[in-house]
């Protein structure tokens, strides 16, 4: 079965045709991440205008690139839930027409079990039950994964997500827009151990598989003021001919690049650990922007009593490959939206419990 995925949730305008919920056919993003930029964020009416002037040629270039018609698809999948409404409904809309025009099935998925499905798209499966690792710039969520639509949410942030994070202090820092991968690629020339940020005091009880970032991320940011204080000073001893330089440098930026991303890391990890040691369960699955990031995956290899399976980097940000994935296994259920399925714009139906 042939499934084309539609996914517009955010500021990526996404399609890909996959078989048999494996087989990728093609996979094409068109990020608008220029047009955002110069605002460091995305802006939610330029993000659906991009949408609706982008998506026929995306869908069609998923087509072409997997050598098929229109009348070769056998099913859309679309995402309709969580994201931007304005932008969820551009795509979503188009599924529904492509799915009325050809008379096929048309299945509205949830983004963040996509995400969890996208290794999937790579690997052989794990076996469930599994932990599940989703981290992006909306969602961070730990959970029990018992089948590729049943999970019971373990934790999540009681603020900023992790990629939200990563975005706010690259922002402030001025490191440039998207925030995780321009930190990621800084941290590397930097030294982790230069500044110590705080971590949440979350580890007990109901919180122990939760994560919080509003502290850490106030206290980089803070450190900016210290920053333009020295600076200050700085340039006051200057102009007293004093041979003091201004900060930050390149190195110190690098350094407060590495030292922030070991702790929001070393945030996540101490709550995944938790739910590791408490559920018994030793394979654990990522999704979303942040499993990008080569710090999270270098920790997590260092555990050799956990399985840890990645997507490849193609598939950790948004795509369309992940919705045509996990659709394809509602279908085969004989499972099908109505075309009078509405876009969310927040995550439904997760019961949150505790083991
Ligand atoms: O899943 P995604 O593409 O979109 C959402 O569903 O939100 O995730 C985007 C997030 C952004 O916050 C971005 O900064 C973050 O993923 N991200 C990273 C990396 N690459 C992307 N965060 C940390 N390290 C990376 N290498
Ligand atoms: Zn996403």
């Amino acid at each position: 079965m042939k499934v084309l995925g539609i996914e517009t949730s955010c500021d990526e305008c996404a399609a890909a045709v996959v078989e048999d919920g494996r087989k990728v056919l093609s996979n094409v993003v068109a990020t608008q991440i220029p047009f955002h930029a110069p605002y460091n964020g995305v802006v939610p009416e330029i993000a659906s205008r991009k949408h609706t002037e982008w998506i026929y040629a995306v869908v069609k270039e998923a087509l072409d690139r997997a050598g098929l018609a229109q009348k070769d698809i056998d099913a859309v999948a679309a995402t309709n839930r969580p994201g931007l409404l304005g932008s969820l409904l551009v795509g979503l809309s188009f599924a529904k027409a492509f799915a009325w025009a050809r008379n096929i099935p048309l299945i509205a998925v949830d983004h963040m079990l996509a995400h969890l499905y996208a290794p999937r798209l790579a690997h052989d499966a794990p076996p469930y039950p599994f932990l599940g690792l989703l981290v992006s710039g909306g969602h961070s969520i730990i959970c029990r994964a018992d089948s590729f639509d049943q999970i019971t949410v373990l934790g999540t942030t009681i603020d900023d997500a992790a990629g939200e994070a990563f975005d706010k202090v690259a922002k402030h820092y001025g490191f440039g827009y998207p925030g995780g991968a321009v930190i990621d690629r800084m941290a590397q020339s930097g030294d982790s151990d230069a500044f110590r940020f705080p971590l949440p005091n979350l580890h007990k009880g109901e919180h122990r598989y939760d994560v919080s970032y509003s502290g850490l991320k106030t206290a980089v940011i803070n450190q900016l003021a210290l920053f333009a204080r020295k600076r200050r000073g700085a340039e006051e001893a200057a102009s007293a001919n004093s041979s003091a330089s201004a900060v930050p440098s390149w190195t110190s930026a690098c350094d407060i690049a590495a030292s922030f991303q070991k702790t929001a890391v070393d945030i996540l990890l101490r709550a995944l650990f938790n739910a590791a040691e408490d559920t018994g369960l030793s394979t654990i699955v990522a999704g979303g922007g942040v499993a990008a990031n080569s710090y999270l995956r270098a920790r997590l290899a260092e555990r050799n009593d956990l399985r840890c399976v990645f997507p490849p980097l193609e598939f950790c940000g948004d795509n369309g490959a992940m919705i045509a994935g996990i659709g394809y296994h509602y279908l085969s259920r004989g499972e099908r939206s109505p075309l009078s399925v509405a876009p969310l714009a927040r995550v439904m139906g997760f019961k949150k419990k505790y083991p």
